[in-house]
């Protein structure tokens, strides 16, 4: 069957399809329905199933023949070294861990953040988790320790796996200091943290509360796989919404195995033992889906990359991975493309190697510029899938299923619908809209297997965030056009979440942390173009009367403000100061048109503006830094 007469399967009997899709899976219990309502537009898939997620990823293939294979390739072209790790090896791994969790009094639905940099024992810390039923919650290396303390006290987690360091180009980041001032700055208090101790440095464990990854396995039974409902939370995983308070997506178990393993052919078009990489990190959803557990559900091999697309040694690195590593189908976002074609317009290092055994590159996370795309087709000479998806959805809504049907590529378009997935542009009061025109993003409710089901401890804010605006529809926060063949087209978000190398932010974030400066009447924060990363923060601040200090001693303790409390991979590093802030009568300021003057691009004067002669200051304060030109 094509792309269309699957997708037309799916309308036609949903519960079918995924039943379908579910029979590839182990489970303790089959599941004897699909989709379960809880009422209210709440849904659930394969609620009355059992099953395990670790046996899925990892048991199961030592069982079916695979115990040799390689499972998971370690490479770090930061500390020169690789590692690859059977899935026999990562089966004893992964349950020797486990069992050092129980011993900790770590049960079935306690949780566990994982706070860990690109090692093997990342996904170890995962599968560990999911053997005996524990719920993660992995939190991205490149956060501060103050949002570290927001998740441990949103989810309350019994233990912490951490590691001494990170290791980012040219600098060693020390996690102890940010997990002790996190736990310092959280009511919640975890009884244990597992420290996984790396030679680049050694952190010193504090007594009574740290252990060492290795000692606290000593004279522990391994554990066995606990079974859980197929709608027992798998993880918790963290996202920026529009306020400080990230978003708790929830992702129950049954589902996201069921729907993850059918996207490893469908979509990524390999087959049990081929090997697929994604150069994403465990702290996003990329990492989640499709470093960890997609590939090892689905018997692939996966690469764990340590490393910057260029700098690492070089802007080679990438190439020389997938000739390495025979990888057959490679995932990165988009900026990282960028960032090797401004180090090597020409790809004179991709002639280097032997790329024969890849098929496809796919790129998502954020818009991927068409400049972009033809780049890679023509240096890689492969199809360059582009796919939309988000962290609430955990795998692709829109993409092209090359494993069941490679569509023509629309450069500018991700393509179309996945089965699962009914997507419909609606206008401002919910209206369909037609081919060609623009409007917000909604998906019919429900959505399928493997999407957020809620928010953790949240389900006011998940109705609110999600279900409200349209009645029926999961609201996406992108707004987007579809073409008369169905293709979808992704233009901008609808909130005040921007995108900066890959990753997601709240401008909302970070005007709460800048409006905390004494200094600082009002703020705001907008997401400026940025040739290599999509989007850059810049900052508007309006000073308090009285406030005379220089300009540039309060925009600088600005940007260390932010990088002290949300995290490097903030990349706030501009902000200016200005006398007021455009905004309608109403009061709203005009995010969306400052982004415009900054960007040089014409705009038409909101009607609502309060003052138009503020457009022409904002102006000459963006110029100052090199915008609006
Ligand atoms: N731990 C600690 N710090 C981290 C970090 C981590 N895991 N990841 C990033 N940072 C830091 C960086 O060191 C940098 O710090 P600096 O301000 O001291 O230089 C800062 O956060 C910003 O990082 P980043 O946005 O990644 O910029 P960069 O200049 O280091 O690298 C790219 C630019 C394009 C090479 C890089 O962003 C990249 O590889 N992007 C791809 C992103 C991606 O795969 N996203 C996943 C979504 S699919
Ligand atoms: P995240 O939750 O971090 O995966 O970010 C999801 C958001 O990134 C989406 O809502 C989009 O705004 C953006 N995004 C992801 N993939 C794409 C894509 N292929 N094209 C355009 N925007 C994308």
């Amino acid at each position: 069957m094509g792309y269309r007469e699957t997708y037309a399967a799916w309308q036609d009997d949903p519960e079918a399809f995924w039943l379908k899709a579910a029979e590839a899976i182990d489970w303790v219990e089959a599941p004897t329905q699909a989709l379960f309502e809880r009422g209210d537009d709440l849904f659930e898939w394969f609620a009355d199933a059992k099953v395990n997620g670790c046996y899925n990823a990892v048991d199961r293939h030592v069982e079916g023949g695979r115990g040799d294979q390689v499972a998971i390739i370690h490479d770090s072209p930061i500390t020169g070294t690789q590692t690859k790790i059977t899935y026999a090896d990562l089966q004893t791994r992964v349950a020797s861990l486990a069992g050092a969790l129980a011993a900790q009094g770590v049960v079935k639905g306690d949780r566990v953040i994982i706070y860990m940099p690109m090692v093997p024992e990342a996904l170890e810390a995962m599968l560990a988790c999911a053997r005996i039923g524990a719920v993660h919650s992995v939190v991205f290396g490149g956060f501060a320790a103050n949002e570290l303390a927001v998740r441990i006290d949103d989810c309350a987690p019994k233990a912490i796996i951490a590691a001494s360091c990170g290791l980012e180009p040219g600098r060693v980041v020390e996690y102890k200091p940010l997990l002790d001032g996190a736990i310092e700055l959280a009511d919640h208090k975890p009884e244990v943290c597992i420290v996984l101790q790396r030679p680049q440095h050694l952190c010193e464990l504090t007594p009574g509360r740290d252990l060492d990854w290795h000692d606290c396995q000593k004279d522990v039974p391994p554990a066995e796989c606990v079974p859980v409902g197929g709608n027992h939370p798998a993880y918790i995983l963290y996202t920026s919404g529009t306020t400080g308070a990230p978003k708790g997506v929830v992702r129950h178990t049954a589902g996201h195995l069921v729907a993850l393993n059918w996207t490893m052919k469908n979509i990524y078009n390999v087959d049990p033992g081929d090997v697929f990489w994604a150069a994403s990190d465990v702290g996003w959803v990329v990492g989640h889906s499709y470093i960890c557990y997609g590939p090892l559900i689905h018997g692939n091999t996966t690469v764990v990359f340590e490393g910057k697309p260029i700098g690492t040694p070089d802007a080679g690195t990438f190439w020389r991975i997938i000739e390495e590593h025979n990888v057959r189908s490679f995932f990165t976002a988009p900026t990282a493309i960028r960032a090797v074609k401004r180090e090597d317009p020409k790809g004179e290092y991709r002639k280097k190697y032997d790329l024969s055994g890849l098929r496809a590159l796919y790129l998502a996370g954020e818009r991927a510029d068409p400049d972009t795309i033809e780049w890679a087709q023509e240096i890689l000479d492969i199809p360059v899938y582009d796919h939309w998806w988000q962290t609430e959805t955990g795998y692709t809504i829109a993409g092209n299923p090359a494993g069941l049907e490679a569509l023509p590529v629309k450069v500018g378009s991700p393509t179309v619908p996945m089965p699962g997935y009914q997507v419909e542009i609606l206008d401002e009061a919910g209206h369909p809209q037609k081919p060609g025109e623009l409007g917000a993003i909604a998906i019919k409710l429900p959505l399928p297997p493997g999407t957020l089901p809620t928010l953790w401890n949240a389900e006011d804010r998940f109705r609110k965030s999600y279900l409200t605006t349209f009645p029926g529809y999961y609201e996406t926060g992108d707004a987007g056009m579809m073409d008369e063949d169905g293709y979808l087209y992704i233009m901008a978000r609808t909130d005040d979440v921007i995108n900066v190398a890959g990753h997601r932010l709240s401008t909302g974030a970070m005007e709460e942390v800048l409006a905390g400066h004494p200094d600082v009447a009002e703020c705001a924060v907008v997401g400026v173009s940025d040739a290599l990363k999509g989007q850059s923060p810049v900052g508007f601040l309006c000073l308090s009367n009285g406030v005379n200090r220089p300009h540039e001693e309060i925009t600088k303790e600005c940007v260390k403000r932010i990088r002290d409390q949300i995290g490097p991979v903030a990349a706030f590093k501009q902000a200016i100061v200005v006398d007021r802030l455009p905004k309608t009568r109403s009061g709203k300021i005009l995010r969306a048109t400052m982004v415009k003057i900054a960007d040089g691009q014409e705009f038409k004067l909101p009607a609502t503006i309060d003052d138009p002669a503020i457009l022409d200051e904002i102006k000459v304060a963006l110029q100052t830094i090199g915008y609006a030109k």
